[in-house]
């Protein structure tokens, strides 16, 4: 059987890194959910609809129709690469003027039904490994799998600070983590789909995993559900 796995967690935990090396085990097609939330995040940078640190909503609004996101295959690494209106905006998407806008535009309403729309058409055909915030509970409610995933504040940082460091991006310990709790709490308290765990998601704290064994854990319940 093809099934539907879903990905949901707290910021940095490691998500993205399980779901693509599961989608590759299993030959399926891996989306990463807040690639499209940060590419609309860095179309609102770019065209003055941040004032202040606040959304100009009425304005997005009336531009939203001009957002156009889609995930193209780089041939040279077979990776999916994020474009926003034919422009690869992978690396740009990760810094962190992006970072610490997300959040308040993942809250806007209209914001996230063109993205569930978007994401919903993507699965349509199952064999999809999707991760975000709310996969399991409202873009794919009946997915065959459902990860819950999270891990130490302290340990989510370090590895976001890994990451970005390696890229050449200059950040602190401080930013990254100041930046994730207030993710965190944003992306739970807010009115529309606030991230929680699904009734029937399972639970992986990945703070003492290594790569092998959370792919593992994953792989052996998604291999009983095929
Ligand atoms: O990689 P990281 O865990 O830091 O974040 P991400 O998955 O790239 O998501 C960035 C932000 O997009 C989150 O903090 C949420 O505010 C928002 N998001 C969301 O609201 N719903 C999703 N399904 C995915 C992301």
């Amino acid at each position: 059987m093809t099934i539907t796995i879903a990905i949901d967690g707290h910021s940095s935990c490691g998500k993205s890194t399980v779901a693509k090396e599961v989608a590759k085990e299993l030959g399926y097609i891996y989306i990463d959910s807040g690639a499209m939330y940060r590419a609309v995040t860095l179309y609102c940078l770019r065209n003055d609809l941040v004032k202040e640190g606040v959304v100009d909503e009425d304005g997005l609004l009336r531009q939203i129709h001009n957002i156009r996101i889609e995930f193209r295959k780089n041939p040279e690494t077979n990776k999916n690469e994020t474009y926003l209106n034919d422009e690869n905006v992978e690396d740009e998407i990760r810094n962190p003027e992006v970072a610490n806008m997300v959040s308040p535009v993942a809250v806007i309403g209209f914001v996230r039904e063109a993205l569930v729309e978007l994401q919903r058409e993507m699965g349509r055909m199952k064999g999809i490994v999707m991760d975000g915030r709310d996969i399991g509970t409202v873009v794919f409610p009946e997915a065959e799998l459902k990860i819950f995933m999270t891990a130490a504040p302290e340990v989510r940082a370090q590895r976001r600070y890994d990451e970005l460091i390696a890229k050449g991006v200059s950040v602190t310990m401080e930013e990254i983590l100041k930046n994730l709790t207030d993710r965190d709490r944003i992306d739970s308290t807010r009115a529309i789909s606030p991230l929680r765990q699904a009734d029937d998601a399972i639970v992986l704290d990945n703070s003492r995993l290594t790569r092998e064994q959370q792919l593992a854990f994953v792989l052996r319940l998604a291999r009983e559900r095929l």
